[in-house]
């Protein structure tokens, strides 16, 4: 992670990035621009070399020692400013600039900008787009293909809030680092990050705070427990499974926590069910999330939140072998409900049936999220840059899009209702985990999950939300703000959700 101080006359940098508007030439920040670098911009727009039209970027040489570039980058129309349209950009300058190898850089913050989010806003968002830009996972590669990191960032304004904007950075920087975390554990290769890995992962956060207490419940303690559904999935893999309880107390000890639930598949090869080879590449991120969790608690434990949290994941790998669940198995889980097996590869709604379950019985949970790369029927339904969210409670929901649009994420409600529900049903079992229509492949999944939210009465055992991450979770070719593998996405929404 780099270092975030306000500008001073001293600091020499590789490149000043400077945002900018469309049509933008008489901004303060143009006037400053001009006057210091002998009217540079004034000749680029005349020249219609750059006009701030959104994405677009113009490097400039100076000859100057103490700023050498110039990376002029245009925000697009001033109406159109969003938080994540600021990050996206910024986010886009960090990997041209990483291009060259630098590693001292400033940006000059436009005062709009600072006008639009406030000054701390402005710092926690830049520094946590310069961080996720700056990320790469690339310790494979030989040490000269590497990427070089951005060291020194010196923020740089001409409104006097600036050191607002420097002391949001820190928080920004936080963020980000829970980001990147979620990332890492999901871009790491398969035979590496495994169940028994997670586990020692989420113990390892115990470092950042003493609010913060981890258990690892072994084979043995969830069949006492009747986790039938987790040991089912996870009885074809060598690799034992592992279900992970994060608990922190950050708030009063009699507060009830908001319990995040997330889907620890290390591998989903589908089991007996198996995938098609192509569709099998990627299946490492089928951790993500785990990882959405752990990530999550890594940011808020550096934070400090003043809430309590519980954190549970069930992980194990999905394989095929001679001792895998198979089609037509009957699983039972912890609430003593029994699932027929249609197919071994809708294995993520199982095992999150037992965390569920754990969090009715044995948790008071105020509130419970679960994520998860769920369904490949999201991604038809919502492409590959939002992910999906399903709620049985009105006021979590538009809490959780607001926050998702002030973090620049984007999510998109998809619906729960009476007939997903019913297409889950099973002439053997209480419930069968694929659903008897191949329509709304999300939604029934969701239906299926929400079947293990209920107490014996059939009544919602706490308010609940699922996000289906199989969306938005990586990216195969990277995006202009962000390089290739897990993005970490709704990490940052959730933040912002549980302050
Ligand atoms: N992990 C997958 C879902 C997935 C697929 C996430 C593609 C991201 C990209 C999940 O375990 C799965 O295989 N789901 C099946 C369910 C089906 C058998 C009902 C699916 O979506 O095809
Ligand atoms: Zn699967
Ligand atoms: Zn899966």
């Amino acid at each position: 992670m780099a270092s975030y101080f306000a500008w001073e006359e001293k600091t020499h940098v590789d490149a000043l990035i400077v945002p900018l508007f469309e049509q933008d030439n008489t901004s303060a920040e143009a006037a400053l621009i001009n006057d210091r670098f002998h009217n540079v911009l004034s000749s680029i727009i005349e020249i219609n070399d750059f006009e701030g039209e959104k994405g677009k970027q113009s490097l400039v040489y100076t000859g100057d020692d103490q700023v050498k570039r110039l990376l002029f980058v245009g925000l697009g129309k001033k109406d159109q400013l969003s938080v994540r349209r600021w990050k996206q950009i910024l986010g886009a300058a960090v990997l041209r600039i990483s291009k060259k190898k630098m590693t001292d850089i400033s940006v000059l913050v436009p005062e709009a900008v600072i006008d639009a989010f406030g000054a701390s806003v402005a710092g926690r968002e830049t520094a946590a787009a310069i961080e996720i830009a700056d990320y790469a996972y690339d310790e494979y590669k030989q040490e000269d293909a590497r990427v070089t990191h951005i060291e020194k960032v010196a923020l740089r304004s001409v409104n006097n809030e600036i050191d607002a904007m420097v002391a949001a950075a820190v928080e920004g920087k936080y963020i980000a680092d829970g980001v990147n975390f979620a990332r890492e554990l999901g871009n790491t290769p398969p035979s590496i990050m495994t169940p028994a890995l997670l586990a020692q992962q989420a113990k390892e956060l115990a470092q950042f705070s003493n609010a913060l207490n981890v258990t690892i419940l072994e084979r043995e303690d969830m069949r006492q427990l009747g986790m039938g559904c987790l040991l089912g999935v996870a009885q074809g893999s060598e690799l034992p499974p592992k279900f992970i309880i994060l608990e922190y107390v950050g708030g009063e000890s009699t507060e009830q926590p908001t319990v995040l639930v997330g889907k620890g598949i290390t591998f989903d090869s589908g089991g007996l069910s198996l995938k098609p080879a192509n569709f099998m590449t990627t299946m490492k991120f089928d951790m993500l999330g785990a990882a959405t969790v752990l990530g999550t608690f890594r940011a808020i434990l550096q934070l400090g939140l003043k809430k309590n949290v519980v954190g549970l994941i069930p992980t194990c790998e999905n394989m095929p072998s001679g001792s895998s669940y198979r089609p037509d198995d009957i699983l039972v889980a912890m609430n003593g409900k029994s699932v027929e097996i249609g197919n071994t590869d809708a294995e993520g709604r199982l095992i999150l049936a037992d965390a569920l379950s754990y969090a009715a019985e044995k948790l008071k949970p105020k509130e419970v999220i679960d994520f998860a790369t769920l369904t490949g029927a999201c991604v038809v339904a919502l492409g590959t840059k939002r992910s999906g969210l399903f709620s049985n409670d009105e006021a979590m929901v538009s809490r959780m899009l607001e926050k998702a649009d002030e973090r620049g994420e984007q999510l998109w409600r998809l619906p729960l209702g009476e007939e997903y529900t019913e297409a889950m049903k099973s002439p053997v079992a209480d419930i069968k985990n694929i659903s008897n229509t191949r329509y709304g492949g999300a939604s029934t999944a969701a239906a299926f999950l929400e079947f293990f939210t209920k107490d014996s009465d059939g009544k919602a055992a706490y308010p609940w939300a699922h996000i289906d991450l199989s969306s938005a979770h990586h990216g195969e070719k990277g995006t202009p703000y962000a390089r290739a593998g897990a993005t970490g996405d709704v990490v940052q929404t959730m933040i912002a959700y549980l302050n």
